[in-house]
């Protein structure tokens, strides 16, 4: 469903095997060999989430790329998963759009996990002229997500992202305020064995392979 031109939800995007199979492999990498963890960001406020970045890393301090985490303990960011890579650029397909990312954000929430209004614009600036999409993908508990305008004062529409939905944000909408103000506690598949919400954004930080 196109929500506004650029922007659309896909509810139940990834079936349930596949939002299983993604959830452990989301579990094995924020607890893996290079961790997730809560980033500080540049006032000094800790973010509501932990954060494990995956073929690039976004520095929260500095809101640039890096191939290291230089804002806590200098570990490479991992690979980004072929398999994961792969899933994007056919979501992204799926509407019209064109998406060879490079790089994910993965982030999990807890029962008290949020994330302010913010625009994604950290990625080059020749990826955000283009509209190259944000590719986002939620497993677990449900958010309340905000999508608002392109400036931040403009109406915000709510709307619950379930698990196994996708949303993507490209060409005009590409630089819209967005946010989760909730998640809803429980409301996770049994099948995924999973408290939380794990939600990952995909992206293309250079546009030189388009
Ligand atoms: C984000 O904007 O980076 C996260 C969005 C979400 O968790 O749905
Ligand atoms: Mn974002």
């Amino acid at each position: 469903m196109e929500i506004a031109p650029g922007a659309f939800h896909l509810q139940h995007c990834l079936s349930l095997e596949r939002q299983r199979a993604m959830a452990d492999r989301c579990r094995e990498l924020v607890d893996g060999a290079v961790p997730a963890y809560v980033p500080v960001v540049r006032g000094g406020g800790m973010m509501h989430v932990r954060m494990l970045c995956l073929g690039r890393h976004w520095n929260g301090k500095t809101y640039r790329y890096e191939p290291t985490r230089s804002d806590f303990d200098d570990l490479p960011a991992p690979p980004l998963p072929e398999e994961f890579r792969r899933l994007a650029g056919g979501i992204a397909s799926s509407v019209g759009m064109s998406l060879d990312a490079d790089l994910c954000i993965l982030n999990y929430y807890d029962a008290d996990g949020r994330m302010g209004l913010h625009q994604d614009k950290d990625e080059s600036a020749a990826s955000i002229a283009a509209g190259l999409p944000v590719v986002s993908v939620s497993l677990g508990d449900t958010a309340r997500f905000l999508f608002g305008g392109l400036k931040r004062r403009e109406p915000v529409e709510a709307l619950p992202l379930e698990s196994g939905d996708a949303f993507v944000f490209g060409g005009p909408a590409r630089l819209r305020y967005h946010g989760v103000s909730r998640i809803l506690p429980g409301t996770a598949p049994l099948e995924l064995g999973m408290s939380g919400r794990f939600n990952l954004t995909f992206r293309q930080y250079d546009s030189s392979t388009q």
